[in-house]
């Protein structure tokens, strides 16, 4: 094992006081931080070190493009969800805002975990002062994910389906230690599924080989001071995932 000066109890609060931030300053991020934070980020274990991922790293025109053409299927997909079976049927007819993701991202959450996501969400909305039959307002807070939430750069993850669920897993060994580093250097993350609803806005933009899927972007950047990053999710206690013995 090799030596380091982190004492424990930094690194305890430090891991803690990680959190996703939801609104940046445009403040553009320099390009020696963005490959430090990468390099960070390829410390990660990997499956017999293979490391089956790719990232898209997208600024300024890049990042408008891809913003302006996921708004586009957004703002589809939302009129018709809101303006019910006959804009459903519309959407289902012209099928420009239905999801076209490389991997399946809008599940049906499993009984046992909804009332999870449905916690953090009952509880950021909440912060938000967004009720919840409030569609429109809850869907204008969605759209903040196709602008990135302000933030001057997105990565794009993608990983290579040859390995299955293991180039899945090492990205996400990955994006911790990218978005660990980016936060003990003052930045801060957003995951974004949302990001990886329709792959050809972001596909368009890279040569992307053939076998690599995209599944998910992480937005980069300067937080704001906006009430949204002041945002605290509940953090389950160990005893809710460590299993008992039969
Ligand atoms: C793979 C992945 C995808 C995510 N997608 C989104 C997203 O599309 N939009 C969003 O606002 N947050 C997204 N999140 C952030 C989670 O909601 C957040 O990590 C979780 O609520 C815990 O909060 P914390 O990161 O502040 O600890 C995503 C997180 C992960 C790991």
């Amino acid at each position: 094992m090799q030596k380091h000066n982190l004492d424990p109890a930094t690194w305890e609060q430090f891991v803690a006081s990680r959190r996703t931030t939801r609104d940046f300053l445009p403040t553009p991020i320099p390009q020696e931080l963005i490959d430090q934070i990468l390099t960070d980020a390829m410390t990660a274990p990997s499956w017999s070190n293979t490391r089956p991922y790719l990232v898209g790293v997208a600024s300024g025109d890049k990042l408008q493009r891809i913003s302006e053409a996921f708004l586009a299927r957004w703002e589809q997909a939302a009129k018709a969800l809101l303006s019910g079976f006959w804009g459903k049927l519309k959407l289902l007819i012209t099928r420009f805002g239905l999801p076209k993701s490389d991997y399946k991202v809008n599940r049906r959450y499993p009984a046992e975990l909804k009332p999870r996501s449905a916690r953090i969400g009952a509880e950021l909305y909440g912060l938000l002062g967004i009720k919840r039959d409030d569609h429109e307002a809850r869907q204008a807070q969605w759209a903040k994910n196709y602008k990135f939430f302000g933030a001057p750069t997105s990565f794009f993850i993608f990983t290579h389906s040859g390995l299955g669920e293991y180039s899945v897993s090492d990205a996400g060994l990955f994006m911790q230690n990218l978005m660990l580093s980016a936060h003990a250097r003052g930045l801060g993350t957003c995951a974004q599924g949302a990001s990886a609803l329709w792959a050809d806005p972001v596909r368009a933009e890279f040569k992307v080989p053939k076998g690599y899927k995209l599944l998910c972007g992480i937005a980069i950047g300067y937080p704001s001071d906006d009430v949204v990053n002041s945002f605290e999710a509940n953090r389950l206690p160990i005893a809710e995932i460590v299993l008992g013995g039969k």
